[in-house]
């Protein structure tokens, strides 16, 4: 039988990729692990169960990894996890989502081809389940996003909702002029990802739009989310900062391009269908106050 696909994690990218397969007339299973966002969420904790004993896998044939498990501090819990999953996943197309975070920062526009250089811990983790993936041989592609940003299913990201918070408390704040990254907005990801997943393409894709300073990033974001932006500031990074300031991860995504024929959407332009996003959103689910979502009737 032709399977379905699962989605592990409805975070804020996995939201807009369950949003995007649903659009596409292909509803996929989806899991939670503490927070219940959408209806008939499955409960999965990558660290203390199998998936195989919390759906039945022979119903699947592509899984689309979109938790964040990679911050765990136990490196090796993590990847005996990992390494567990993608076995028992071993016949299904496996989509991974990595991050621009596996490079040092030291060069900027990065390629594919480029060797990775993990200075955090989750760089290093992430690092570690591209590799574990890679050596399994399953039909897999890993994507490399930088900055994911936007309206996920009527929720806007968590670095922009806080900056706006800040700047309609009045507060001021600076946001870097010299690290550098390429923001792409969260729909378009999601679709890219369940692109990739009916895709044959084998290996990395990166997939990230126009390379921009962490302050412009803010500054169009939130213009463009019609913020007064005159507190926010141009900061450098301190030249004492530790290795984690990266001070530029911008990827080069013409593979992408090339494969897909994806064209990054413009920061500037990407807020003005968000009222719609939110109007159709609220016509599929009614969110509740504790941020659980049910089908509306
Ligand atoms: N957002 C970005 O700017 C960005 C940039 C580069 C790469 N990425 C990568 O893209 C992916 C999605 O990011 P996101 O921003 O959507 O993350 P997110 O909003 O933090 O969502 C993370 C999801 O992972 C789930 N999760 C956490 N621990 C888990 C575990 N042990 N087992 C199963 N599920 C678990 C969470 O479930 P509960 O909420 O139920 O606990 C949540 O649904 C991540 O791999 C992230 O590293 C994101």
């Amino acid at each position: 039988m032709a399977g379905r696909t699962i989605v592990i994690g409805t975070g804020f990218l996995g939201l807009a990729v369950v949003r995007a397969l649903q659009q596409a007339g292909d509803p996929p299973l989806h899991t939670f692990r503490r927070n219940p966002i959408l209806p008939g969420s499955i409960r999965f904790d990558l660290f203390t169960e199998t998936l195989a004993a919390a759906v039945a896998l022979s119903e699947i044939d592509t899984l689309i990894f979109t938790a964040k498990v990679e911050d765990a501090p136990d490196s090796s819990h993590l990847e005996a996890a990992m390494r567990s999953l993608f076995h028992v996943c071993r016949k299904m197309r496996i989509v991974y989502l990595s991050s621009d975070a596996v490079f040092d920062g030291r060069k900027g526009m990065y390629v594919e081809a480029d060797s990775p250089n993990p200075l955090t811990l989750y760089a290093r983790n992430k690092k570690a389940c591209e590799d574990i993936l890679m050596d399994t041989g399953n039909d897999f592609c890993i994507i490399r996003p930088s900055y994911v940003y936007g309206y996920s299913c009527g929720r806007l990201d968590p670095r922009l909702a806080q900056a706006r918070a800040l700047l309609r408390k009045g507060c001021q704040f600076g946001r870097f002029v010299n690290m550098y990254k390429s923001p792409m907005e969260v729909n378009q990801l999601a679709r890219i990802v369940v692109r990739a997943s009916r895709s044959p393409f084998q290996g990395m894709l990166h997939a990230g739009g126009e390379r921009m300073s962490v302050h412009d990033f803010f500054k169009k974001s939130l213009t463009s989310m019609r913020e007064d932006t005159h507190r926010l500031v141009p900061e450098r990074i301190p030249p004492n900062a530790p290795p984690e300031f990266l001070a530029d991860t911008s990827l080069d995504s013409r593979l992408l391009a090339d494969t897909f024929g994806e064209r990054p959407v413009q920061v500037q332009d990407a807020f003005s269908n968000f009222i719609e996003s939110r109007n159709e959103l609220r016509g599929r689910f009614r969110i509740l106050a504790s941020g659980r979502a049910t089908k509306s009737p």
